[in-house]
């Protein structure tokens, strides 16, 4: 979700403000998400290598989070079930706030009894650090580093592959995100801000899943194990 900090300077707003009209446009993409029947959202809310911003803007935005697992009944009313990923809360490196964890939970338990969508909200979250995370786990329980082994190590290993990666605000890389979980999705990169991401751009990257999902089927081998 990046640009937030774009959009407010445009504007000349503080960061903060891009944060927060951030926080709003993914309930607005969520809602948007559910009519369009997607099964599962997966969004980078805070990076392990977030911390280093500025300490004010790091608490808005840990104020956000924990508003966004606060929106419990909007969620409820949306049948949308709440997942987060990130580096478990009992590692020592870890750096979740002990009130973000606490919303975490509750909103994990609050909507585990819903049928539609799976939200996952990626905070203190990096793909390389998951990645490491998942070989020492095959490594202590002395299994084979093979690819289905490695998948079953990563830190939701239910989740379904990716289908579109999206990236806004004119970035065209894709960072630390769900590197091991996205090789062969196509990635969606649009100019607009987080905050500016529509309806349309939704469509667009879904078109863009489809397309691919017709192609793997037509021409791809199917996954190693
Ligand atoms: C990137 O914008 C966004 C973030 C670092 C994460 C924060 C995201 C939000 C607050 C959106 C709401 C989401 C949740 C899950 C509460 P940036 O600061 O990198 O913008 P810039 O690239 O323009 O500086």
């Amino acid at each position: 979700m990046d640009g937030n900090g774009r959009w407010a300077q445009r504007r000349g707003l503080p960061r903060t403000a891009g944060h927060t009209a951030g926080e709003e446009n993914l309930a607005a993409v969520v809602r948007a998400s559910v009519a369009r029947n997607i099964d599962y959202l997966t969004v980078f809310g805070f990076s392990t290598e977030n911390w280093i911003r500025p300490r004010g803007e790091v608490r808005h935005i840990l104020g956000l989070h924990k508003k966004l697992f606060g929106r419990i009944t909007e969620l409820n009313e949306l049948n949308v079930k709440v997942q987060w990923v990130g580096r478990p809360f009992d590692d020592p490196t870890a750096r979740t706030p002990r009130y973000v964890q606490r919303a975490i939970r509750k909103a994990i338990s609050d909507t585990a009894g819903n049928t539609g969508m799976t939200m996952t909200v990626a905070f203190d979250y990096g793909s390389r650090t998951e990645i490491a995370h998942a070989a020492r786990r095959l490594i202590s329980a002395r299994q084979e580093p093979s690819v289905l082994n490695m998948s079953n190590q990563m830190y939701l290993s239910d989740m379904p592959e990716v289908d579109v990666l999206v990236r806004t605000s004119g970035e065209t890389r894709i960072s630390n995100f769900l590197l091991w979980q996205a090789v062969g999705a196509p990635s969606y990169f649009t100019d607009n801000t987080w905050p500016e991401f529509s309806a349309e751009d939704l469509d667009l990257a879904l078109q863009l899943a489809q397309q691919f999902k017709t192609h793997e089927t037509a021409y791809l081998a199917p996954r190693p194990n």
